[in-house]
């Protein structure tokens, strides 16, 4: 390849035979950067949290390099970021209920990598606190963040999903206390969920894992540095935090509501005892006794610091002001919605998300979405599940607010564009081969053709550097953006059949590049 190198017509490799100069690399990587989506300027409504507060990012990005080699492996040889762990833990716990106050419980916490990491270990945490129970449980409401599942898959914990009511798209208490049983190790609620940003009724559930004796997980990660604020700005916030009795622990991510770069989340405890049992530690071998709260043995001080440095420069002031527009621009989105005819509100807002579905079959959310995306909007599908619509979310931000007065007009437009256009028609056959085929019959084989069918072929089967990131003629997101006829045949499907196929292009995705 260095000959192509030479020919100038350099593939990207990541090891070139000969070392490129710093500006030629951050141009390539400047390159691939511009096929994705933009993750700053208040369109896009997944994926990004942005504040749109100038010089955040700058500071931020001087914090990451100043500790960027920093290994929080072992906090007594950097107590850099201990002390800066322990600042953010103590900033969490604060806002959630915990602190100095006399009656305040001794909150303690761990920061991990995200949310997903915090539910696990909020998970082994629960399942280790009980080595009595040989086959442990967690009751989990359908609506709860996927990562609980996966927790349960990689902790070979089994899952007790909870039913929620398909109109207010909560969990009743009576239908956790269904779910315990002696095996139950951990309850868990969302405040709000991801899907359709609903907090679930935590003091209720509280109580009765309380009455079983069984820990009480609130999943955070996405509400928990914003409902606080939004209830400081007058908003009813029903109680979630350490407040609540029976509430053991919470997830908090900063990397989605306090605006900190990728990385950075934060699970707290009710007690250090609670929290013991997520601890690993291993002597039994010649090299140092490992000792990691966390999953990660090596961790970057960067996100850490990064992190540190974007609460430390908001504030509380500046998380208030950045609430109070996210609250403006979540009700400007949910009115473009009512006004927009076919559309409803799935839940109405009462945290950052807008999440809406379509009372008109005519007017096909996939097709929505794509039409959305032509104009310059990106929202998330997601698909139906059980008795609940397919629908249509938007993770509200701060970066959103300016741009409200355009999303109604477009919204409107791309109704009525999605409307002309028709329902997605999948080729002949491939719905009915969607709704019966089993995950165990896909082959490769079976994929790639589906894959082909669909249009797909080309894009996963060379992705190339273009691609890859760069491949603007096929839309942001590069030459794989699932659209409507993707999403109506993965709608078509059974979630197990989703998952297969979703795993199979996925995996034709992640190939090598050489
Ligand atoms: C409620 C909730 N829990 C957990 C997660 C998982 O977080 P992460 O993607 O940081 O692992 C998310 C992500 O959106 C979430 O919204």
């Amino acid at each position: 390849m260095s000959d192509d190198q030479d020919n100038g017509q350099d593939t990207g490799r990541a090891l070139p035979e000969r070392g490129l100069p710093a500006e030629r690399v951050l141009g390539d990587v400047k390159a691939l950067r511009a096929g994705d989506r933009p993750t700053h300027g208040g369109r896009l409504f997944a994926y990004v949290y942005d504040p749109a507060v100038p010089g955040l990012d700058e500071l931020a990005a001087a914090a990451h390099a100043g500790s960027a080699h920093v290994n929080g492996l072992d906090p007594t040889a950097f107590p850099s970021l201990l002390a800066m762990e322990n600042a953010l833990v103590g900033a969490a716990s604060r806002l959630l209920g915990g602190g100095t106050g006399t009656n305040a419980p001794d909150v303690v916490g761990s920061v991990t990598s995200g949310g997903t990491e915090s539910l696990i270990l909020a998970v082994k945490a629960a399942r280790d606190a009980r080595p009595d129970v040989a086959a442990p449980r967690i009751a989990v409401p359908t609506t709860a963040h996927a990562a609980f599942a996966k927790a349960a898959h990689y902790l070979r914990v089994a899952l007790d999903p909870v039913p929620v009511d398909p109109v207010t798209l909560r969990p009743s208490a009576a239908a956790v206390a269904a779910a315990i049983g002696p095996d139950t190790v951990l309850v868990a609620c969302s405040a709000p969920s991801y899907a359709h940003g609903v907090v679930d009724p935590v003091a209720e559930i509280a109580a009765v894992a309380a009455g079983a004796g069984v820990r009480c997980h609130v999943d955070a990660c996405f509400g928990g540095w914003t409902l606080p604020w939004l209830r400081r700005l007058g908003e009813p916030v029903p109680p979630f935090d350490f407040a609540v009795a029976g509430v053991t622990s919470i997830s908090v991510d900063l990397h989605k509501y306090a605006y900190a770069p990728k990385g950075v989340s934060v699970l707290l405890h009710r007690t250090p005892a609670l929290r013991a049992p997520q601890f690993f530690a291993y002597a039994g071998w010649p090299g140092y006794t490992m000792v990691n709260p966390v999953i990660a043995s090596t961790r970057s001080g960067g996100p850490i610091a990064a992190a540190y440095a974007t609460l430390r420069h908001l504030g509380e002031d500046g998380y208030l002001r950045l609430a109070a527009a996210t609250r403006d621009a979540v009700a400007g989105l949910a009115d473009a919605v009512r006004c927009t005819h076919g559309l409803r509100l799935l839940a109405e807002p009462e945290s950052t998300v807008v999440c809406f579905t379509s009372t008109d079959p005519t007017l096909d959310l996939f097709v929505l979405v794509d039409e959305l995306t032509a104009r310059g909007w990106h929202t998330q599908p997601q698909l139906s599940y059980g008795d609940l619509p397919a629908s249509v979310h938007l993770t509200v931000t701060a970066a959103v607010a300016p741009r409200v007065a355009e999303f109604g007009p477009d919204l409107a437009d791309a109704a009525a564009a999605a409307r002309a256009a028709g329902p997605v028609e999948l080729p002949a056959g491939l719905t009915a081969l969607a709704a019966t085929l089993t995950p165990d019959a896909l082959t490769p084989e079976l994929v790639a053709g589906l894959a082909a069918a669909l249009g797909l072929g080309a894009a996963v089967a060379d992705p190339g550097p273009a691609a890859a990131g760069g491949g603007a003629e096929s839309g942001p997101g590069g030459g794989f953006a699932p659209d409507a006829t993707v999403n109506a045949l993965l709608d078509a499907a059974p979630p197990a059949l989703r998952e297969r196929l979703l795993v199979e292009f996925v995996g034709l995705l992640q190939r090598p590049t050489y």
